[in-house]
């Protein structure tokens, strides 16, 4: 097991790709903090799970896009298991509006969920990995939308693209304290944000005919690089990000 003894922090961590970073983390031997904002019993379902597979986890309910509640999640990590190793600051949210009918609501509620929690995330993890000495990872779960426009769903590509330039700034201003940061790009993958367009057999046809590699992903296969990416193995990758999009940036425009 690549992580035993470290601890981690998965933002939205009860569904989605969320759930199944909590799952893989521990399935490599990390402790871990599930946050959630609205389902507490599927926390705690989650949190059996780990237990399941031989690591602890606590289920933190906190709604990130307030300070806060981070901090006090990350009071409640400390307080259970005595360090940060990882920071995954997954939770995210769209609103598939366009920049003609977007209201200040869906702006705000998008960019305080999706890039206002990733950068105090990423300030509280790096003020405890500094602290507790030996460097750490912070891992933000973007889009392939940090860089590809989506139209129709611009306040989610704006938080993504600031997403892009935390994870770059970050990664060179942490990298003296041996933190590394580092984005994740999915495509499409089977998860609730994507409920809609999986619902609709002509949508779904028609965005697996723009992924080269013909189908959406399963969220396993995000959780599997994030995990590779908070191992020793990932030692020299920083303020960048990887795509795991099946080949879709480099087909059609966004679906
Ligand atoms: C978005 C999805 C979209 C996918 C591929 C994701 O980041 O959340 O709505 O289908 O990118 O374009």
């Amino acid at each position: 097991m690549n992580l035993k003894g470290k601890v981690a922090i998965v933002t939205g961590g009860s569904s989605g790709i969320g759930l199944a970073i909590v799952l893989e983390l521990a399935r490599q031997g990390a402790n871990i903090v599930i946050n959630y904002h609205t389902h507490p019993k599927a926390a705690e379902e989650l949190e059996k799970q780990v237990r399941g597979l031989g690591s602890h986890a606590i289920g933190v309910q906190a709604d990130v896009s307030q300070i806060d509640d981070l901090r006090a999640l990350f009071s409640q990590a400390v307080e259970s298991f005595g360090r940060v190793d990882i920071m995954v600051n997954n939770a995210g949210v769209e609103t598939r509006s366009s920049i003609l009918d977007t209201t200040e609501e869906q702006y705000d509620k998008v960019l305080s969920i999706n890039l206002k929690s990733a950068f105090f995330g990423t300030q509280l993890a790096a003020q405890q990995m500094i602290k507790q000495g030996g460097g750490g990872r912070i891992i933000n779960i973007s889009s392939v939308h940090e860089d590809w426009p989506m139209p129709g769903n611009t306040p989610y590509c704006l938080s993504k693209g600031g997403m892009r330039m935390l994870t770059r700034t970050a990664g060179v201003e942490l990298a003296p304290h041996n933190i590394l940061v580092v984005g994740v790009g999915p495509g499409a993958v089977e998860t609730p944000i994507n409920s809609a367009t999986m619902k609709e057999p002509a949508l779904l046809k028609k965005l697996d005919s723009a992924i080269p590699l013909g189908r959406m992903a399963k969220p396993e296969e995000i959780a599997s690089l994030v995990a590779f990416l908070a191992s020793d193995g990932a030692s020299y990758l920083t303020a960048t990000t990887v795509f795991v999009d099946g080949g879709i940036m480099q087909g059609s425009p966004g679906l």
